[in-house]
């Protein structure tokens, strides 16, 4: 549940109109609702009280500072695939201790950097990776926490490009090899085995292909136990799935029942990475319609946010539900809301009957918290948007828009270059 509503014409965040965050903080514009992220936050981490265990946030969702910060102090930990990430975490007043690693190409640099942090976990991807780890820990005289992420050869029934624990896919340990590959990790002086990790995909909406993945990792788990080595964390990985358009999605509740139901009574430690399900819909992109033009083919509605901004309907050919911040009409029409961007994969949505909307009006994207501004890009050099979090009447910026001027941050032109025109064209 989120606290994005209309009353009367007009949509809300919290207490606040959209109206006048517009003409506060300008467009396109990310907008968080506080009381949606601690409440999402909130509900997931109690649906699994009952059990020892972790809810580490999935960083690469949305790493804003301020949202990290709302869910350390709600006790969260955090998933991370990139010494940025960590940077960001540890910025953000994280306890070390509850950061886990994953990512099949963490460099020495990182690897480093997260020994030196004192991570809890890192989620090994491969043996290449286990020896890198084990020369780093080495190095610097220390042992390195490690679970093996096994891939279980599970469809999650998602996007092909967001599934990631089928054989295929470039992640993981196949499980028939994890075994062997727990050995090698028990040979290694640096090396101290903790866990096992596992993650099949995201967006999955029913619990099914997570206690099929859940299965294979117990009787591993047993395995190992059987050679003699302990496993104290069994990391789940994310991939709860939200609505965006008509999915159900299991509650976090009816998850967490249908993971718990598989290891009550064993003495481990769960660790979970949700990322999507807390925040997505904790979020809202606002952009303006700057012109609409009818074709012979099409309706067009052109607005401020391009693909740069919320890649998500052209890469993945994503739904995101788009409404007017003001209900002016109840005229509907079909039309294609697209960016600036000169390219015509630059979509938001295709052929939506959508309320009819003319230049000047607001729109906005829900579910536009998770995979939003973390994978906005400046791509034909546009500043990307602000970001400003909403708690009741009130609204903070949490990322300044940026300017031209960040653009060209770090660029420079070699002298060789400044030679006059001529003396260069000989
Ligand atoms: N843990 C690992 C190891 C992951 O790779 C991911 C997501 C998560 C946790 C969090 O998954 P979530 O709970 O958010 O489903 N950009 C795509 C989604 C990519 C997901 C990548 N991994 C999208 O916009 O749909």
């Amino acid at each position: 549940m989120h606290y994005f509503n209309f009353k009367g014409n007009d949509l809300y965040c919290e207490d606040t109109p959209l109206r006048s965050l517009v003409e506060k903080w300008g467009t396109p514009l990310y907008l968080y609702s506080h009381r949606t992220l601690c409440r999402h936050f909130e509900v997931f981490d109690s649906a699994f009280e009952s059990y020892s265990h972790l809810v580490c946030f999935s960083v690469k969702a949305n790493s804003n500072l301020a949202l990290l910060k709302i869910f350390i102090t709600q006790g969260g930990g955090a998933d991370v695939v990139s010494g940025g990430e960590l940077f960001r975490v540890l910025k953000a007043g994280i306890d070390p201790k509850k950061v886990v690693y994953s990512g099949v190409g963490k460099t020495e640099e990182e690897i480093g950097f997260a020994l030196e942090a004192g991570i809890l976990m890192f989620n090994i991807e491969s043996s290449e990776e286990l020896k890198v780890i084990n020369q780093q820990a080495k190095e610097l005289d220390t042992k390195a926490p490690i679970s093996i992420r096994v891939n279980p050869d599970i469809d999650p029934k998602t996007h092909p490009y967001i599934s990631t624990g089928l054989k295929k896919n470039k992640f993981g340990i196949d499980l028939p090899r994890s075994l062997e590959e727990y050995r090698f990790a028990r040979s290694l002086k640096h090396i101290e085995i903790i866990g096992v990790d596992c993650h099949i995909g995201s967006q999955i909406t029913e619990t099914g292909p997570f206690v099929e993945a859940l299965r294979k990792v117990i009787t591993l788990i047993s395995e190992l136990r059987q050679e003699g080595i302990a496993i104290q964390y069994l990391d789940l990985g994310g991939g709860l799935g939200i609505t965006y358009a008509e999915e159900v999605p299991p509650h976090p509740n009816e998850y967490a029942r249908a993971i718990l139901s598989e290891i009550q009574g064993q003495a481990l430690t769960l660790i979970l990475e949700p990322g999507r399900v807390i925040v997505g819909n904790a979020g809202v992109l606002v952009t303006k319609v700057l012109y609409t033009k009818s074709t012979q083919e099409k309706n067009f509605v052109i607005v401020d946010a391009g693909m740069n901004d919320l890649i998500r309907p052209s890469l993945y050919n994503a739904y995101q539900e788009i409404v007017p911040i003001a209900k002016k009409t109840e005229e509907r029409y079909t039309a294609d809301i697209v960016g600036p961007i000169c390219e015509s994969g630059d979509f938001l949505a295709r052929d939506r009957l959508l309320t009819k909307v003319q230049k000047g009006d607001f729109l906005a994207i829900m579910s536009a918290g998770a995979y939003g501004f973390a994978m906005s890009s400046n791509y034909n050099s546009r500043p990307r948007p602000a970001e400003v979090l909403v708690s009741g009447n009130d609204s903070f910026l949490i990322r300044q828009r940026e300017s031209f001027e960040d653009l060209i941050r770090g660029e420079t032109i070699p002298d060789f270059l400044s030679y006059s025109s001529t003396s260069r064209a000989r």
